[in-house]
């Protein structure tokens, strides 16, 4: 017998494996492929307190090694979220996270206290999206916003909070201190990595917006090493993601120091990749004989 469970701020999952927010909507198309009852967690494409458009198009590119999006976090508002994606999720055996974002605190605030008393299981605030112009990652890159914006949210959340991290620092765990002091319960990371592609025949970026968010296989190592310098500078729990797409790569980010890990891009191109990173950790776990996850988790010192 194995065991899988984690328990991440209070909240018990059946595996550590979620799906990375954006990337899974909020789990209709990929339900014909896949049995959402086998993940730990869904968490949901940025939910804000009004319908935003996202950015022009084209806003999506393949690059080496991965993706570059300029989504925009297009959404239809927290009201539509309320009505259709919870009931829908809610049929499956598994924890809802819903992935907050806004332009301004206030718009997070509004979002926040729109899902109080709802069906969900924790709130995960997203203060590191490169692709809008104001709120995203202009609130995750400077510590004394970031302890603002989680303390503000904070007050009015009643499920645990989990705090979404910006790659794009010098210091991440500044930036991870700054949202434990804000009173996270628990830390997400990495959100993309801003990148450009530029059409040489064309001679004009690829992307309508010009900079977009990395994200794929190759940003891995470097998602791998955040989560290692997190883990050790603070003590929350951490939910690791970047460029996973398979059990041992999920197993990485537990040994670096992750709690639960996201799969995120690697829907895109596979849309069974989070049941096959499911299987593979417990692959693993039966080949090295490992019983219980926690064994392995933040092993690397
Ligand atoms: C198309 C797309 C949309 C995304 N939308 C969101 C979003 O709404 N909120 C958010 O916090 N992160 C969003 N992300 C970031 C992912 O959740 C994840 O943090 C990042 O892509 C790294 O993981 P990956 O390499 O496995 O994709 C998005 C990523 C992609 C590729």
């Amino acid at each position: 017998m194995i065991n899988t469970k984690v328990n991440i701020a209070g909240v018990e999952f059946k595996n550590p494996v979620m799906t990375a927010s954006g990337t899974f909507g909020s789990g209709r198309e990929y339900s014909e492929f896949v049995d959402i009852n086998k993940l730990g967690a869904v968490v949901v494409k940025g939910v804000a307190a009004k319908p935003w458009a996202g950015n022009d198009s084209p806003r999506i590119a393949e690059v080496y090694g991965g993706m570059l999006n300029s989504v925009g976090l297009q959404n239809p508002g927290v009201d539509y979220f309320i009505k259709e994606d919870i009931p829908f999720l809610r049929q499956f055996d598994t924890k809802i996270i819903v992935n907050v974002c806004g332009h301004t605190i206030e718009e997070y605030v509004d979002v926040v206290k729109a899902l109080n008393g709802r069906d969900i299981d924790m709130i995960e605030l997203n203060i590191s999206c490169p692709n809008v112009a104001e709120g995203g990652m202009a609130f995750g890159t400077e510590p004394s916003m970031v302890e603002r914006v989680v303390s503000e949210v904070k007050k009015y959340a009643d499920r645990p909070l989990i705090v979404k991290l910006s790659p794009n620092v010098t210091d991440i765990t500044l930036i991870a201190k700054a949202a434990e002091n804000g009173g996270a319960d628990a830390l997400s990371l990495i959100n993309t990595i801003t990148g450009m592609k530029i059409d040489i025949y064309k001679r004009k970026p690829v992307l309508a917006n010009k900079i977009g968010g990395m994200s794929g296989p190759a940003v891995k190592p470097i998602a791998v090493r955040m989560v290692y310098q997190v883990h050790k500078a603070v003590g929350l729990p951490i939910i690791g993601m970047g460029g996973i797409s398979n059990g041992e790569d999920a197993i990485e980010f537990i040994m670096a120091g992750a709690a639960g890990v996201s799969v995120g891009t690697a829907n895109f191109s596979n849309p069974f990749a989070a049941m096959e990173v499911i299987d593979g950790i417990e692959s693993y776990m039966r080949k090295y004989s490992v019983s219980d996850i926690s064994e392995i988790k933040g092993i690397i010192g």
